[in-house]
């Protein structure tokens, strides 16, 4: 008997990292997860460390490949997904970080991205890279790491010889997707939808930006090559003297988002999908054409195959999500996520409390980096129901406030929405989610959908997979949710959050 094969993907995301063993079918075989430290040196300041990332990669898949029995050479090619924008710089020679990864919700950059906007660039950047000037993408990170990283980490190094190693290509750069293909195949990669994330990548050219790369002094020799987001020729191959002791195709790597749209099967221009991890990230297929946004979104590369054109997206980055049920927890008005449901369903209302997570400043489609957290409306009467409530409803007035600026931008009136992530298992937010934007929303059985994202462009370029027809043949629905409220009641609660977000706006100061 012919033994089975099986594809693997490494979903490295912002509070852990995934190993998932899918089969042919699109079905998981097996599943490991280890969570890693965030690090906040500062208020404001976020970091990982990129060796505990990589030794939690080769952890998981090995309790990964162990849960299912199955052997590394059962796997016919490896996919890698990854929380984008992350960023990190090492030192070629021993492979080493020279500082923690700045994180993609740190804010340590606010200012220089205000004396962007104090220079008039943010129109030039914009056109460039279809992203709004933000402390959230990758080039001002770079720039703050090749400033400030500790030089004494760097072996044979003298105090100011960063910029000078990194322009030799002797320090590089990478987002997490690099730093993990670097790691699994020793090539210095990135794949096209990480890159159009660094706002240092032209997304209508297709290359390095060399004005962007003058105005963040980021040396070009220290940059990855950009490969399609499914590869034919494929990133490299596992050392089999490592710790797989097998030489497996790396073939396939996308932005967690972008990987979710892939893994949703959203193929074609006007295909939509939400992801609710720490944050959402809602996400829409405008096929090769790059649609520029007039409300608030970005203009981002959805996905690449070998040999094909570049498929773009619009997107609505909303920072915090999922990480406002964290919140509830740190704060021990919840024991875990799945009581805010019960939390919720016990109150008829908030009360008139509103709360606007913006945390880290506010994305889509407000940006406004000094944008804090807010509750307002509370009153003597308010108890931790009221909150939790509010809490979860904020997810659902977020995702509103993208999916019109969606509409308005594409002129397609949403008539159905695809979700997933972690928190859509939670019914209730579903429910709620349907109800405030007045849509359907359909929940598929794999909710896996950023790790099966990369299995598929991994697998479509080894030839484990024929066709994408094939992997819609695979995508199945769980539960679709119609929309239960009266849309008035729907619309007046939403107007009041508009007002809520107006209170949180320009809060934080130096
Ligand atoms: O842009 C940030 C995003 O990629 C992070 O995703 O799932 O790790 O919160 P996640």
């Amino acid at each position: 008997m012919t033994e089975s094969t099986y594809v693997g993907a490494v979903d490295q995301g912002t509070t852990g990292t995934r190993f998932i063993v899918f089969d042919h079918g699109g079905q998981v075989v097996a599943n490991a997860y280890e969570t890693h430290e965030q690090i906040y040196p500062e208020p404001g300041w976020v970091e990982h460390d990129p060796m505990e990332i990589w030794e939690n990669t080769k952890s998981v898949i090995t309790q990964a490949l162990g849960q299912a029995g199955v052997s590394p050479d059962q796997l016919e090619a490896i996919g890698v997904t990854n929380q984008r924008e992350t960023t990190l710089l090492w030192d070629a020679d021993s492979g080493r970080p020279v500082h923690n990864a700045i994180v993609w919700q740190d804010r340590r950059t606010t200012d220089r991205v205000e004396q962007l906007e104090a220079e008039g660039q943010v129109e030039t950047i914009r056109e460039k890279t279809g992203l709004e000037a933000d402390a959230y993408f990758s080039a001002t990170k770079a720039e703050w790491l090749l400033d400030n990283a500790d030089p004494i980490k760097l072996e044979r190094s003298r105090p100011e010889d960063i910029r000078d190693r990194a322009e030799k290509g002797d320090v590089l750069f990478g987002t997490i997707d690099s730093w993990l293909i670097y790691n699994l195949t020793g090539e210095h990669i990135t794949e096209v939808t990480n890159a159009s994330r660094t706002m240092l990548y032209n997304i209508h050219d297709l290359e390095w930006d060399d004005d962007l790369l003058a105005e963040f002094d980021v040396p070009k020799e220290m940059l990855p090559e950009v490969r399609p987001s499914s590869d034919d020729d494929t990133y490299g191959t596992t050392d089999p003297d490592g710790f797989l002791e097998a030489e497996i195709p790396v073939a396939g790597a996308l932005g967690d988002q972008q990987a979710a749209l892939f893994g949703q099967t959203c193929f074609d221009a006007g295909d939509a999908k939400n992801t609710y991890g720490t944050g959402s990230f809602f996400l829409m297929n405008t096929g090769s054409e790059a649609v520029t946004s007039d409300h608030g979104l970005l203009t981002t590369i959805g996905f690449q195959r070998s040999g094909e054109d570049v498929q773009y997206a619009l997107e609505g980055s909303i920072f915090i999500t999922g990480a406002a049920i964290e919140w509830l927890e740190d704060l021990s008005l919840i024991d875990n996520p799945a009581q805010t449901a019960e939390l919720a369903r016990s109150v008829d209302s908030t009360d008139g409390v509103y709360v606007v997570p913006a945390f880290t400043g506010l994305g889509a489609p407000h940006w406004d980096q000094r944008a804090r957290g807010t509750i307002v409306g509370m009153t003597r009467g308010t108890r931790k129901e009221h909150i939790v409530r509010a809490t979860l409803e904020s997810i659902a007035y977020q995702t509103r406030d993208v999916a019109e600026a969606m509409e308005a931008d594409s002129g397609i009136e949403m008539t159905s929405l695809k979700v997933d992530g972690g928190a859509v298992k939670n019914n209730y937010l579903c429910q709620l989610q349907s109800d405030i934007i007045g849509s359907e929303i359909v929940r598929p059985v794999v909710d896996e959908t950023t790790a099966l994202g990369s299995a598929y462009a991994a697998g479509l370029a080894v030839g484990y997979w024929d066709d994408v027809d094939s992997l819609r043949d695979n995508w199945q629905i769980d539960r679709e949710f119609e929309p239960e409220m009266d849309a008035d009641r729907a619309d007046n609660r939403y107007a009041r959050w508009t007002e809520a977000v107006d209170r949180a706006r320009d809060w934080a100061r130096d």
